[in-house]
């Protein structure tokens, strides 16, 4: 037996590193919503975090015995590794539950999709060994996401003595969307997630959608219990680190981008296919067509992070975000105005500073587990923003009340919510903007973690 009595596994552990030029090396914070959530325990919480080593930088920290405290990083083969998270978490799991496919001609499951399946085999495999050898006995197991849904499974043959849990971060597929993968895959994952004690989902219609498939695919659930941990936005974290210098310089920089007197329209996303982001800017536009009272008042703040840029559909949709918000610019920009202010590099505190700044935030995936900018802006926001908000995202049965709701897919029907949130009167903005916060964060991250422990240890 191990050590560790309280085990995190995730693909995306809590930091990466990265290779100075002196041959040094850097960590920094891992980014996702999964990240965000788990961060908060901490490594004082004595808690062993399994994840996988990503980046050069990763497996140079392995190499050198480097890491951090409290995490061990698995230098897993790169090809396995690009198998299994490239193709078949991201590019077959990540589809299903945000059924992203264009059916007609995806998904294909040929030789090339069960070679690649045979990875994703090793890779849980990694994931359970480890988590087996660490493990003390009795110890809890917190698994978490698609990327290793067959570790229960295999870690309770493992490790017959030890508690696990299984949270899942993204949406659950309807069954029907659900069964278009091979029968013995749909069978291999519900029954690899059955191996838990404890199955956890952010929405109740994730984890009914759960129940329904193993109903209908693995005669039913079992001993497993299914339950639900809406994660919140961490307030206290988010409200101290938006106050720092670094955040006050990118706001003076954005001011100047933005102009005097101009309404502020935020969105912050990874550049993710399911973020919906190309519709996003296209309602913005036909707001701009359909009402020109808003021409020269407002401006769109749209960041969209690189991606999973090894896949050719997040480059392709990179580059159509681009194309979409330079159109924007080039139909509608003035002399003295920007419509769009587009940035594609990651940075933290330019995030924190257009929250700040925001008078709407516009949140309108096509499906999300969560999404946790929706819970943060409003938490953050100088004056109070209004929200427009998907009714396909997890926070909507939280927010959904104080939201301007649209159907992602309705561009004319999210150009008007945009119309009605900056046409807000600024007491009513803000009195929303109090509600929805603190329905964002009724269930801190600390708490959303704790919750799981003390129910897995029963
Ligand atoms: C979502 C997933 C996480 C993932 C994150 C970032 O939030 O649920 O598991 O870590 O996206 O994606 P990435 O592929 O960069 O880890």
């Amino acid at each position: 037996f191990g050590a560790a009595q309280v085990l995190v596994a995730s693909n995306r552990g809590p930091v990466s590193y990265e290779i100075q030029e002196d041959g040094s090396l850097r960590s920094k914070r891992g980014g996702g919503g999964l990240v965000s959530g788990l961060s908060a325990i901490g490594p004082d919480a004595g808690a062993l975090w399994v994840c996988s080593a990503l980046s050069d930088g990763d497996r140079e920290a392995v190499r050198r015995g480097a890491g951090e405290d409290g995490v061990r990083m698995l230098d897993v083969p790169a090809d396995v590794h690009a198998d299994a998270y490239n193709g078949i978490a991201n590019s077959v799991l990540w589809f299903v539950h945000h059924m992203l496919y264009q059916t007609p001609l995806e998904p294909v499951f040929d030789a090339e999709f069960r070679r690649q399946w045979a990875s994703y085999e090793a890779f849980n495999r990694a994931f359970a060994e480890a988590l087996a050898e660490e493990a003390a006995e009795g110890a809890a197991v917190l698994v978490q996401d698609y990327h290793l849904t067959l570790v229960p499974g295999m870690l309770r043959e493992l490790r017959p003595d030890v508690r696990i849990s299984h949270f899942s971060h993204t949406p659950w597929a309807p069954v029907e969307y659900f069964r278009m993968l091979p029968d013995d895959i749909a069978g291999q994952v519900l029954r690899g997630m059955l191996g838990a004690d404890r199955l956890g989902f952010l929405t109740r219609r994730w984890a009914d959608a759960f129940t329904a498939c193993c109903e209908a695919l693995a005669g039913g659930l079992g001993e497993t219990v299914v339950g639900v941990h809406g994660l919140g936005a961490d307030a206290d974290f988010l409200r101290k680190r938006s106050r720092e210098a670094d955040v006050d310089e990118r706001m003076a920089a954005l001011r100047e981008q933005i102009g005097e007197g101009r309404k502020v329209v935020v969105r912050v996303d990874r550049t993710e296919l399911s973020k919906n982001i190309v519709r996003g800017l296209l309602a913005y536009r036909r707001l701009l067509a359909d009402r020109p009272e808003w021409r020269e008042r407002v401006v769109h703040v749209a960041f969209a992070y690189p991606s999973r840029q090894d896949l050719e559909v997040y480059r392709d949709y990179t580059a159509e975000v681009r194309r979409v918000a330079e159109s924007v610019n080039e139909e509608f920009g003035t002399a003295g105005w920007t419509p769009v202010v587009l940035h594609v590099q990651d940075d933290f505190a330019r995030s924190l500073a257009a929250y700040r700044l925001a008078d709407v935030a516009l949140v309108n995936p096509i499906r999300d587990g969560m999404n946790l900018v929706a819970k943060e802006v409003p938490v953050v926001s100088d004056a109070g923003c209004a929200l427009v908000l998907s009714r396909e995202a997890g926070a909507y049965e939280e927010l959904g009340e104080d939201a301007f709701v649209v159907n992602p897919y309705d561009v004319t029907g999210t150009a008007e919510a945009l119309h009605e949130a900056l046409s807000l009167p600024d007491g009513e903005r803000a009195e929303r903007s109090k509600r929805l916060a603190a329905a964002a964060t009724a269930l801190p991250p600390a708490r959303w973690f704790l919750d799981q422990l003390e129910a897995l240890r029963g």
